[in-house]
């Protein structure tokens, strides 16, 4: 008997950008108004933490009344009906695929909604902001959290997990990411160098077009669902 595929999906900002969320690369982009350097970066956050955590406790009102698209609805369907395993490696900070139903969902990037205490390592989870009074629930730390959010400079998060499911996956689709950003990036050509069928949905082909065999270019909210809906039978 044949095995049924096991899906991974690597998902990016261009995913949500119909729920209203601003992607990091377009033209009014977070990254075109904002430098990479002061908000997102290890040495950002030392130079500045209060800074910092202003820029992402003013990002979470917006993303926290966002809603799931789509394109995020038809994947949790996915996870849902599909035989083998379906898992969401998102680089993505807001929590659509959770909204919308998803179930095994990998935040490699972080998540705006937690907060890590730099003194004892828990993770705080708040739609509230986190400023220098902030108080650690666990060691009784004040004003010590990070926006759990990896920033340029540091690992990112469950790569264990990634690097296995990449090995094993045999099919791979990449929605709505630019692919300039490592090591996410790479992921799919180590996906294909195990074997695995190589798709990519977005408004463009990008520049990883090397290893990709499919490119279904437009929106993702219009060109997702009926593949999705193919692939279900
Ligand atoms: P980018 O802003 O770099 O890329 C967004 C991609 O989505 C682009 O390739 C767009 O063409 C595509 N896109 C936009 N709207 C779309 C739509 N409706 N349907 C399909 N595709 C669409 O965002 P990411 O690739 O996610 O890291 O950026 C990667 C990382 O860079 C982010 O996770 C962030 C940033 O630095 C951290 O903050 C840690």
């Amino acid at each position: 008997m044949n095995k049924v595929p096991d899906i991974f999906i690597l998902t990016g900002a261009g995913i949500s950008a119909e729920s209203g969320l601003a992607t990091f690369r377009a033209q009014n982009g977070l990254w075109n108004n904002h430098k990479v350097e002061d908000v997102a970066s290890v040495e950002g956050f030392a130079k500045d933490p209060d800074y910092v955590r202003a820029f992402y406790n003013g990002l979470k009102p917006e993303v926290q009344k966002a809603e799931p698209n789509a394109a995020h609805l038809c994947l949790a369907k996915l996870e849902k009906l599909w035989k083998g395993n379906v898992n969401i490696i998102t680089q993505n900070v807001d929590t659509l695929h959770e909204k919308a139903g998803s179930k095994n969902v990998w935040h490699i990037h972080g998540r705006i909604d937690e907060a890590l205490c730099l003194s004892c390592g828990y993770v705080l989870n708040t739609w509230q902001d986190v400023n220098a009074q902030t108080l650690c629930p666990h060691c009784q730390t004040k004003g010590n959290f990070k926006p759990n959010i990896v920033f340029f400079g540091e690992n990112l998060q469950y790569m264990d997990t990634v690097e296995r499911l990449l090995r094993t996956a045999d099919l791979f689709i990449s929605i709505g990411t630019s692919g300039v950003v490592y090591p996410a990036a790479g992921f799919v050509q180590t996906a294909k160098y195990y074997g695995a069928r190589t798709l990519e949905f977005n408004l463009e082909t990008t520049s990883n077009n090397f290893y990709f065999d499919k490119h279904i270019t437009g929106k993702c909210t219009e060109t997702l669902p009926p593949f999705i809906t193919e692939l279900l039978g």
